[in-house]
């Protein structure tokens, strides 16, 4: 039988990470896992029991409250995933400006992270899975087969995240983006727990100037040898 991995995808926000991983992970038939969904539906949960009040966040009463918080995947009928809380699609809800406000606070608290990374490894038990995250080379998976690093500079993320929600027919301006995306990169990058760095043994790659066929291609290349060996003909 052939060899299945564990492909960890970590970045910034918006540096496409999402897209790569699930074109990987359809092409591969592999299961995909969009572990900051996971993030931005604890933030949702929060923000409809109260618990949120401008950039401050009740801890206390969120990791008392975990233990009610159910996280899955539904899929739909073109096989892309949805996540659900507590059996609820709210796929639409949790990519809002609201939830990107608010994710880093919840994502901070060390008690979330570990009640995440739990379903996050018992997801990836029979391995075949893709998963993009910001800690899943370092901190989850440290021993996944095949490690990325995305990255792109912050205007040409907010860019893309500002014509993807425009697409949507949500509203955004892009200077509340960048200014979120901004924010985001603090936060990620110096948090204590888990903070955004670049495992020692991820590969690198910058796709601000690629485009979306360019990366598939690219990763595709780095999968085959990471399954089949570099040397493969
Ligand atoms: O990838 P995203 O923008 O949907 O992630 C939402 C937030 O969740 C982001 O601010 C960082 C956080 N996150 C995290 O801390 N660890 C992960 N593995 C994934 C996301």
């Amino acid at each position: 039988m052939e060899k299945r991995i564990i492909v960890a995808i970590d970045g910034h926000s918006s540096s496409g990470k999402s897209s790569m991983a699930r074109q990987l992970a359809q092409k591969q038939n592999y299961l995909y896992i969009d572990s900051g969904a996971m993030y931005r539906a604890v933030a949702l949960y929060c923000l409809r029991k109260g618990w949120i009040k401008g950039t401050l966040l009740d801890r206390e009463a969120l990791v008392e409250g975990l233990k009610d918080i159910t996280i899955s995947f539904s899929t739909t009928d073109k096989g892309l995933p949805r996540i659900c809380l507590n059996g609820e699609e709210v796929e639409n809800e949790i990519r809002g400006m609201e939830v990107s406000g608010v994710v880093s606070l919840v994502s901070a608290v060390p008690e979330v992270r570990s009640y995440l990374v739990d379903i996050q490894r018992s997801l990836a038990e029979n391995k075949g899975v893709v998963m993009d995250g910001r800690d899943i080379g370092t901190a989850v998976f440290p021993e996944a087969e095949l490690k990325i690093f995305l990255t792109a500079s912050a205007d040409v993320r907010a860019e893309r995240r500002y014509l993807e929600l425009k697409e949507k027919g949500m509203e955004a301006s892009y200077e509340e983006i960048l200014h979120n995306i901004e924010m985001r990169d603090r936060m990620d990058l110096n948090r204590t727990i888990s903070p955004l760095r670049k495992a020692d043994d991820a590969i690198e790659l910058d796709n601000g100037r690629m485009s979306i066929e360019e990366q598939n291609a690219w990763l595709e290349a780095r999968f085959n040898e990471a399954v089949y060996g570099k040397n493969r003909n």
